[in-house]
Order: structure tokens, then sequence, then C-alpha cells
């Protein structure tokens, strides 16, 4: 069984992370593979929307740190690269479905989409600079245009975690639903019946203010981030982990 399952239903095309006893943590295949499906579901005119969601009771526990350790992710040709950009320019809604952790990726790859629903098990964290390292995917200049530079720095320097309560105070989610998926499915079937042409130009409006800055914040914290995976720093972040457990 893939580690990622597509299926497409009336122009939807459902993304699952399906790695449920590593907590969905996504490896470099995993990235390869969602930019993929990403990319072709950008130039297929049958898909409408697409929906991200998980198997198993988490979203993500975030970058598998095993694959982290062996692979670090360091130039633009890398999956985890493909991955973001094709996040940033997916030219078409793009919803999630979220239930127990979103760690790391699993939060920061929501500042992408379009309409995030939430289980009330969420549990969202960008515990980066904990690691030794710092945000990504653009959440260094998103996270605090959505909930002010003292909540996003609090958030970013404590590594603390916030429920789905607080993510949909700050706008970070649509809606909280005991069945997210069942939720998200909904408004992306609702979204797919729209005139495909005037959907994907109200994204393009409503992501224009922010494209080309983001673009170049993603650019940047990509490079430090690379350096950051090589430091002591994140080595000792990464040993603690594999530590526990006897991992
Ligand atoms: N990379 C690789 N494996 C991971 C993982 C990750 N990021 N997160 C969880 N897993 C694996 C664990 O190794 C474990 O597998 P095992 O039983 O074969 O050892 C399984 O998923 C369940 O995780 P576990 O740690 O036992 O669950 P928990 O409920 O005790 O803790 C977390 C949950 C999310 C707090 C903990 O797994 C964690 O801190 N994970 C790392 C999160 C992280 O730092 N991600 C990177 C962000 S950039």
């Amino acid at each position: 069984m893939s580690e990622i399952t597509s299926i497409t239903t009336e122009g939807v095309l459902t993304l699952s992370l399906n790695r449920p006893k590593k907590m969905n943590a996504l490896t470099r295949a995993m990235y390869g593979h969602l930019a993929q499906s990403l990319n072709s579901a950008a130039t297929e005119a049958e898909i409408k929307a697409v929906v991200l969601t998980s198997e198993g009771e988490h979203f993500t526990a975030g970058n598998d740190i095993t694959d982290f350790m062996d692979n670090p992710p360091t130039d633009e040709s890398s999956e985890v690269a493909k991955f973001l950009g094709a996040i940033l320019e997916f030219p078409k809604p793009l919803l999630a479905a979220v239930k127990g952790n979103a760690v790391g990726i699993g939060t920061t790859m929501l500042l992408h989409c379009d309409v995030v629903v939430a289980s009330p098990t969420a549990k969202f964290s960008m515990p980066f600079a904990s690691l030794g390292l710092v945000p990504e995917a653009g959440s260094s200049f998103l996270f605090p245009a959505l909930v002010g530079y003292q909540r996003a720095a609090k958030i970013f320097m404590t590594g603390e975690s916030f429920d789905a309560k607080q993510a949909f105070e700050m706008g970070l989610i649509a809606a909280i639903d005991v069945d997210a998926l069942d939720a998200a499915t909904t408004i992306a079937h609702q979204i797919a019946e729209q005139p495909p042409h005037a959907i994907m130009n109200t994204k393009a409006l409503l992501k224009a203010r922010n494209h080309d800055s983001l673009s170049a914040v993603m650019k940047a914290e990509f490079e430090l981030f690379a350096l950051a995976l090589q430091s002591d720093e994140a080595a000792q972040a990464f040993m603690k982990f594999m530590a526990k457990k006897g991992r």
C-alpha cells in the first residue's frame, strides 16, 4: 500500500498520508509523491479541488527525523523543496482535514491551504527552534501575518502546541468538526461545482499580494534550514528523539 493514497470523486482529489505506524511522519518519497500528485492535479482539467488528509489518528508528526538525519534536504532539487514549490504554486483550491498531531510541516503546510477543517483532537505545533532548526514553508512570514508578531514569536520560540479552538480563533482553520474529512470533502465538492476559472482566478487574486514576498522568504528559510540541519544543535535534538524508547 502506498504511503500516499489518492482517490478522485466528482472532481475532488483526496491525498491521504498513509504511514500511521510512524504517525505519518513524512519521508522524502512521500514529499516527492505529494509534489507529483499536486503538479499533475494542477493541469488535469477534471480535478477541481484537492483535499489533504491522513490515515490513523494523526495528521502528521512532521518530517521523518531519521530521514532528516540520513538525507538532509539541502538543495532546491530535493523532494521537500519540490513539495514546498508545489503547494506555493498550486492554482486550484487546496483543502485539508486535520486530526491529532500536526507537527512542523503538518502545521505550516496549512498556511498555504484555502480551507482547513480540524477535528477537536487536532494539536498543532511548530517546534523548529526546539529542534535546532528554523521555521519553514513560509511560516516565518505567513504565521505572524495571521496571528500577530508576538503570538507567532511565542509559539515559535517556546515550541508550545495549540489546539483546534485556538487554531480557529487565530484563523489558521476555517472550522472544527468531529468528522473533519467529511466536512472538508463537503466543502471541496461545493467548490468543485463552481465555475472552475472563476475559482482559480479568485485564488490567484487572494494569493497575489503575498506571492512574491512569500516565495523570497521560502527561499531564504530553505537556505537557513539546510544549514541548521547540519548544526550541532539539530544533531543533539535528533539524537534525543532517537534515544527515546531506544529508536
Ligand atoms: N520522524 C520519524 N518517526 C516518527 C516521528 C518523526 N518525526 N514522529 C513520530 N515518529 C514515530 C515514532 O518513532 C514511533 O515509532 P516507533 O514506535 O516505531 O518508535 C511512532 O511514530 C509513534 O511516535 P511516539 O513518539 O511513540 O508517539 P508519542 O505519542 O509518544 O509522541 C510526538 C508523539 C509527536 C510528540 C513524538 O512522536 C514526537 O516528538 N515526534 C517528533 C516530532 C518532530 O519533531 N517532528 C519534526 C518537526 S520538523
